[in-house]
């Protein structure tokens, strides 16, 4: 069993009888969405699932789990989703597989965010993978001048040869910064500019995070 295998499976037993879930993107989501559909199929877990993109509604919907969208829930008791960095101060960068926004949206309505990674996501500090910036396609050129001014070294995210085009119709800029020193900071300032939907940093947002480790799980909690 993979370490991504091992931690999904761990994370969807955080689920329980009632719950709203919100399911998370990525291949190491994959597992705990699979888990989950397994338990509902083979357990009776009466569950209601929250997807966060076009991939995980579709992959839920196959595994025969009940989805809702954001908007038709009062609230999500616990999201499941895995990431692409974490920093030793559980700051989090997400957005490798493009699904930012929406999970970003769900994470801020939900009571426990769960993040499950194996351990080569584990890092000092946050940069080294790029940072995703989702825009709106008016203007985007600007924008993207406007980064490269800055130093920030940005690349549009393909899609074979056309620009990648997220769930909710925008673009992605990565920015390739090697180290983020002050993520507060960058945050703020990608926050405050016109243009700018959301972007990867998930900033005092997780509450546990499991981390996939050859000698075993590793269970983190605030
Ligand atoms: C999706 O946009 C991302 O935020 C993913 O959650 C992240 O890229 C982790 O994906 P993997 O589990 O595939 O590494």
């Amino acid at each position: 069993m993979s370490l991504k295998e091992d931690v999904g499976i761990k994370a969807a037993s955080y689920v329980k009888n009632g719950m709203t879930v919100g399911l998370g993107t990525g291949s190491t989501a994959y597992y705990m969405i699979k888990e989950i559909g397994r338990k509902v199929k083979e357990e009776n877990l009466n569950v209601v699932g929250v997807p966060t993109s076009s991939t995980s509604k579709k992959q839920a919907e196959e595994m025969g789990i009940p989805i809702k969208s954001i908007d038709e829930v009062d609230k999500v008791d616990v999201i499941i989703d895995g990431a692409d960095e974490i920093s030793a101060d559980f700051q989090g960068m997400k957005g490798g597989g493009a699904a930012l926004l929406f999970e970003k949206i769900v994470a801020t309505y939900t009571d426990q965010v769960i993040w499950i990674v194996d351990e080569s996501k584990m890092v000092d500090k946050l940069g080294k993978f790029p940072l995703p910036v989702e825009v709106v396609p008016y203007g985007q050129q600007q924008l993207f001048q406007l980064f490269a001014k800055k130093g920030y070294k940005p690349s549009f995210r393909m899609d074979q040869k056309a620009k990648k085009v997220t769930d909710s119709g925008h673009s992605i800029i990565d920015l390739h910064l090697e180290q983020i020193d002050h993520p507060e900071q960058l945050a703020k300032e990608l926050d405050e500019t016109v243009g700018v939907i959301d972007h990867g940093l998930f900033l005092n947002m997780v509450n546990t995070v499991i981390i996939g480790r050859p000698s075993g799980a590793e269970i983190i909690s605030d």
